[in-house]
């Protein structure tokens, strides 16, 4: 109960402090709305009563008072119904902010990988829209309470044995919570269930799978999977449905006995002469109203607490969201140009979840405005490394240093400023051209000048140019935009990359990728100008990993990792002159190209 009151105050207090007028309006609306209801059965009585002693000015009258209390419980609650609703909308549009904030709260990206956090977020996200339907429920919930103690006021002076009246009738409320609990318990347990649904949903209707699922035939495997967890969760959630309607049911009972039991009680009070005929019209109306209250009360109750626990779960995700982000410094990154360069100082990494170290004890010197290349074998850990540096995990031991300056001290966000980095999965975000690539540096976003630059220096101007204009849209994720090969996904993945013109840290995991041999050799050239500029201008280091020998050969420095540790490093002619690891990677692929 009370986690339900403080989710409903802390709804309320939301909603008070965003938009004071309209609370003050829909309350005060509401409320004189909500008391007109037993003022109603009261003026009917005192109808009843003057009709029996046979007079018709004072019936008449009474009669006016009802119809136009009846009125303002009509129209009042219409009006405050206006208010209430903007407000909730309101407040809704404020708790998807929340939302947004505190499942991106966190300056590391962990949480993205820990599943449980997934389910949290969607788990929420569903409340959300729940949170809503529980502001529109708390404020005529306080209204219907009022009516509720005015209510049993009434009935407690005709007697106090009618008292039991509305006590009975919080049996369904108690009973419907308590069925409400089930039902919650029950999507929580269902949790990971539901995710991996509509995880199948989105693999069978992605494009990208799409092809892969036609091709294999797999898509009656994929749906009978699917069904299999549907009905998983149908299993569980009709299990929960069938325990909670026998719990309503059950407080609806109670309720309907005790209401037959106090008209008869009147009837018989009325018999021996101690009330009046207006008195059993009285109370059989207050009953019937007291019925449909506590019926409303129990629907709203059901908003408000299915919000409750959403706003325990959005302030938990919130908590853990900003103890997780703990660890990121608080010293802006402040080097403008880097002269020593970059060190790791004894690294290890692990995912999150993982029990295999992805890094282990990396010790590693990148000079300044060296061009480095990353070596290795698949899961070797070249992406991994690429995310500590760019601050996106930080190590589980060790430091990175950036010309002395610790990355764990420094405020992770501003060291991310000054780096660029193309992803080995990187985003295909489908905007236009100009945003696609203008968000890699959002104070050029809106420029056109600087996304055609970003184009040229990735060696996208071909792309441009059949694309049209930097307003054209890209992707086919909504609107008919022109839909991108992989390798020109790519490119606009690099220009966005070059958007920052004085990174420290130009990063390509895995440039040639996508590409053809001619593109791959005109994003070789174009990183390689890039790389000089970069080291000319702040003296900024490059770090591309590729698996082509013949781009490789031309780093000032080649680092070699295997299982997650540095094996090798050294120059093109070092490492082939030392025989190791590199010289047979390097043997392999020359061979397979001579012969
Ligand atoms: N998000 C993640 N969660 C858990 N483990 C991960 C995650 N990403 C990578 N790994 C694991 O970390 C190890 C290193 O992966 P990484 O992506 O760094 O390899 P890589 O050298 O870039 O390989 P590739 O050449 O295939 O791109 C692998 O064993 C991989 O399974
Ligand atoms: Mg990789």
């Amino acid at each position: 109960m009370n986690n339900t009151w403080f989710g409903l105050r802390w709804l309320l207090r939301l909603a008070w402090r965003l938009d004071r007028r309209r609370f003050v309006i829909g309350m005060g609306l509401l409320l004189p709305g909500a008391l007109a209801t037993p003022a109603v059965a009261l003026a009917l009585k005192k109808l009843v009563d003057a009709v029996v002693v046979d007079a018709p000015g004072e019936a008449a009258a009474w009669g006016a008072v009802a119809a136009v209390v009846l009125l303002c419980e009509l129209m009042l609650g219409h009006f405050a119904h206006l208010y209430y609703f903007e407000l909730a909308e309101i407040t809704d549009q404020r708790l998807h902010r929340e939302l947004l904030r505190a499942a991106n709260g966190s300056d590391w990206l962990e949480l993205g990988d820990d599943p449980s956090f997934g389910d949290r977020v969607d788990l929420v996200r569903q409340d959300v829209q729940r949170m809503r339907a529980g502001i529109i429920g708390g404020l005529p919930m306080a209204a219907l309470a009022a009516q509720l103690a005015v209510t049993a006021v009434v009935l407690g002076v005709l007697s106090p044995l009618l008292l039991l009246l509305p006590v009975v009738a919080v049996l369904p409320v108690v009973f419907g919570r308590r069925a409400e609990h089930l039902l919650e318990s029950a999507r929580e347990r269902t949790a990971p269930v539901t995710r991996t649904i509509r995880h199948y949903r989105r693999l069978m209707v992605d494009p990208r799978s799409q092809q892969e699922i036609r091709l294999m035939g797999n898509a009656r495997y994929l749906l009978g999977k699917q069904a299999e967890l549907l009905a998983t969760y149908q299993r569980t959630m009709n299990a929960a449905q069938w325990r909670s309607t026998a719990l309503r049911l059950a407080g609806q009972l109670a309720f309907a006995l005790g209401y037959v039991g106090s008209v008869l009680y009147v009837y018989q009070l009325a018999r021996r002469g101690e009330a009046t005929v207006g008195d059993v019209i009285l109370v059989v109306t207050l009953a019937t109203q007291i019925a449909t209250q506590m019926a409303a009360g129990l629907d709203l109750f059901g908003d408000v607490y299915a919000s409750a626990s959403g706003v325990r779960r959005l302030l938990q995700l919130r908590d853990e969201s900003r103890q997780r982000s703990g660890g990121s410094g608080a010293t802006p990154f402040a080097v403008e140009r880097m002269t020593d360069g970059i060190r790791f100082d004894n690294v290890s990494f692990a995912y999150a979840g993982s029990d295999r170290t992805a890094l282990r004890d990396v010790d590693l010197y990148l000079p300044a405005g060296t061009c480095v290349a990353l070596v290795g074998e698949n899961g070797a850990g070249k992406s991994t490394l690429i995310k500590v540096l760019t601050g996106l995990y930080p190590p589980t031991a060790g430091r990175v240093l950036v010309d002395g300056v610790d990355l764990a001290a420094t405020e992770v966000t501003s060291w991310r400023r000054r780096t660029a980095t193309l992803f080995q999965d990187f985003a295909r975000i489908d905007l236009t051209l100009q945003h696609s690539v203008g968000v890699g540096h959002l104070p050029d976003v809106d420029s056109r000048e600087a996304v055609t630059a970003a184009m040229h220096r990735a060696r996208a101007t071909a792309l441009l140019e059949r694309i049209g204009d930097t307003g054209a849209l890209i992707g086919s994720g909504y609107g008919d935009g022109t839909e991108l090969s992989g390798g020109q996904w790519q490119r606009v993945g690099f220009a966005r990359a070059v958007m920052r013109t004085e990174p420290m840290l130009l990063s390509l995991d895995e440039p040639g990728h996508s590409l053809d041999a001619l593109a791959e050799q005109q994003v070789c050239d174009a990183y390689q100008a890039t790389a000089r500029e970069v080291a000319a201008r702040v003296g900024g280091v490059t770090l591309f990993v590729t698996h082509r020998m013949s781009t490789v050969r031309l780093a000032d420095l080649i680092v070699v990792l295997d299982g997650g540790r540095v094996v090798e490093r050294g120059t093109h002619d070092e490492l082939v002159a030392a025989g190791g690891r590199y010289a047979e990677l390097f043997h392999l692929q020359s061979r397979a190209y001579t012969e």
